[in-house]
């Protein structure tokens, strides 16, 4: 699903030229290949050995990715990794250190950073304009039928995917650790399958401590009938913001000055029902930023270092809460 929208956004970007396709599947690649007349694969070292290939965007299942980037690497391609980076983050180190040693990029996709309200966001927190950070929630709840998770057989496995906190509520996640720029520690956390027939969690939430003292939230679930919203809220000694989807929906900073972030209440909901709408709209820009980066022979935003900051908490959660990897046997 996401490799074809990659395909269609490489191809809006007028830096980036799409030469050529690859899946597992050769009708999938094909469709996709026909589309954009460009080279159709089904093995990846084939695609590594397409003549004039620099860059390879990695589309495949979560816990794919970490392995399908070190071919990537180790053939001598920048690599662009989807969301997440990996499943765990051992194996993002792994991959991270093969790029450093084959002197190839690596960046992430996490779109919802990029936003021009969000962004703001970002640069108001950091010139301090909510004070101390006390609380920040991160919520994401969200629809996925069970025929979401038997339209692929590595859906909601602990071996490549996680559950809705490694697939949906990453972003989200992703989102709250970069506004507040601090890695917590997990107090406590409760991730139990409840209703769909899948190995991870549908519902995941986690009471978070942060370095400064300031406590966290995350609250996700796939379970959310008919589909609500996510949302992220910071609150500081001067002010408070909440983000919902891509829209900041109220800020407020003691003396800060007019528009410094623009606040939208009216908006669209996105995935949170349609696995099919990608959320948020702003792949264009990440995937535009990754192809800068490479012009210009730096680290993109969404780094290897910057990538891993979501998934290690996701992999404190998923230990605080003794599931996946993490699960005491019970014989
Ligand atoms: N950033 C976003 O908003 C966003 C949205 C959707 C999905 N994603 C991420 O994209 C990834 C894929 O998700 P999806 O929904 O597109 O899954 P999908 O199952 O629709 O697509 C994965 C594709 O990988 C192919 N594949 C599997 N093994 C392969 C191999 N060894 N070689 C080549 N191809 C192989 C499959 O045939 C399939 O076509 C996931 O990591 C997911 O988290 C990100």
């Amino acid at each position: 699903m996401i490799g074809s929208f990659h395909a269609q956004v490489v191809q809006d970007v007028s830096s980036i030229e799409l030469v050529a396709v690859c899946d597992i599947v050769p009708e999938k690649a094909q469709a996709i290949a026909d589309k954009y007349g460009v080279a159709a694969y089904s093995a990846i070292a084939d695609l590594l050995a397409h003549p004039g290939l620099d860059a390879v965007s990695v589309c495949t299942p979560s816990g794919m990715h970490a392995d399908h980037g070190l071919l990537a690497a180790r053939a001598g391609k920048h690599v662009l990794v989807e969301k997440p980076m990996d499943v765990w983050v051992e194996k993002i180190d792994e991959l991270a250190a093969a790029c450093k040693a084959q002197g190839v990029i690596l960046g992430g996709i996490f779109q919802n950073r990029f936003p021009r309200a969000v962004q703001q966001v970002k640069k108001a927190i950091d010139d301090g304009w909510l004070g101390e950070i006390v609380f920040a929630n991160g919520s994401c709840l969200w629809l996925r039928l069970q025929a979401y998770y038997d339209s692929g057989d590595w859906r909601g496995t602990w071996a490549l995917d996680g559950g809705v906190l490694s697939n949906q509520a990453i972003h989200t996640i992703d989102r709250l650790l970069w506004l507040v720029g601090m890695q917590p520690d997990v107090q406590s956390a409760y991730c139990p399958t409840l209703a769909r027939d899948m190995e991870a969690e549908d519902l995941g939430v986690a009471l978070l401590r942060f370095p400064n003292g300031a406590a966290g939230i995350i609250q996700g679930t796939t379970l959310a009938n008919p589909g609500l919203t996510t949302a992220v809220t910071v609150c500081g000694t001067k002010g408070s913001v909440i983000i919902e989807d891509n829209r900041v929906v109220y800020f407020h900073a003691d003396g800060a000055p007019e528009g410094l972030v623009e606040v939208e209440q009216q908006g669209a909901g996105g995935a949170s029902a349609d696995p099919s709408a990608i959320w948020g709209g702003a792949h264009a820009a990440n995937i535009e930023e990754f192809g800068r980066a490479i012009l210009e022979g730096r680290e993109p935003w969404v780094n290897a270092g910057e990538a891993r900051k979501a998934v290690q908490l996701l992999n404190d959660i998923y230990r605080a809460a003794g599931v996946g990897p993490y699960a005491k046997a019970t014989a």
